[in-house]
């Protein structure tokens, strides 16, 4: 691995499944990345003990006790900025960030969302997908912008959908890809090898396979 690693911030309000992956990525050498700081916006979040477990300093910034979107931002702001972060992730982060927080990480914010954008933005998108009757769902890594999962697409990872499936047995098959795809994107980004053109993310030695397709159900 060449280089200094990238400084991150990862910010979650939950199980932080998505954060242990980065967490495994970095310390297989496989994530050219440093976790400088984990925040939730949750006190009780499970990714916090994930956090301290491995060493990685944790902090809890409770939405709640700021009586704006810009105040709870601007203390999310000074924790990232304190901890030299360059780079911010979003691993389950279930607030939406204004463009206060977007302009002090200018194209530095990634979300990973449970869906194919721009199908199903939102919450509780699993159940959706199911309930929309889909044959495919998956995942969707992009750049943060204004707009609520609608910033430039980095990599999608495709799942079936069967008709037998509930939100939740959808959302571990989506989950499972999830840890796939985050680390592996957030070493692209750490490779200098993201770049943005308008709506579209060039990925620099991406590997493709044109004659990819799937059909379902199977002919
Ligand atoms: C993941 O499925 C992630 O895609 C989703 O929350 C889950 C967090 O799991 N994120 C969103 O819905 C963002 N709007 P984790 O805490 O175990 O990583």
């Amino acid at each position: 691995m060449a280089g200094k690693p990238l400084k991150i911030g990862v910010l979650i309000s939950g199980r932080g499944s998505n954060l242990q992956a980065i967490i495994d990525g970095i310390t297989r050498g496989e994530v050219a990345a440093e976790i400088t700081v984990v925040i939730s916006n949750e006190p009780g979040a499970y990714g916090l003990k994930r956090a301290e477990t491995n060493g990685i300093p944790a902090v809890v910034v409770n939405h709640r006790q700021y009586p704006t979107r810009q105040e709870f931002e601007t203390k999310l702001i000074e924790i990232l900025k304190e901890k030299d972060v360059a780079f911010v992730v979003l691993a389950g982060f279930m607030r939406v960030l204004t463009s206060h927080f977007l302009k002090a990480f200018p194209q530095r914010v990634v979300n990973i969302h449970p869906a194919l954008l721009p199908s199903f933005p939102g919450v509780g998108v699993q159940e959706k997908a199911v309930e929309y009757g889909v044959r495919f769902s998956g995942c969707t890594v992009h750049f943060v912008n204004e707009g609520v999962d609608a910033g430039p697409i980095i990599a999608q990872a495709v799942v079936p959908v069967f008709p037998t499936d509930t939100g939740e047995i959808l959302a571990d098959r989506i989950l499972a890809m999830e840890h796939q795809i985050f680390p592996r994107v957030i070493n692209w980004i750490a490779e200098g090898r993201v770049r943005v053109e308008g709506r579209r993310v060039i990925v620099e030695g991406a590997e493709t396979d044109e004659n990819r397709a799937w059909i379902e159900p199977a002919i």
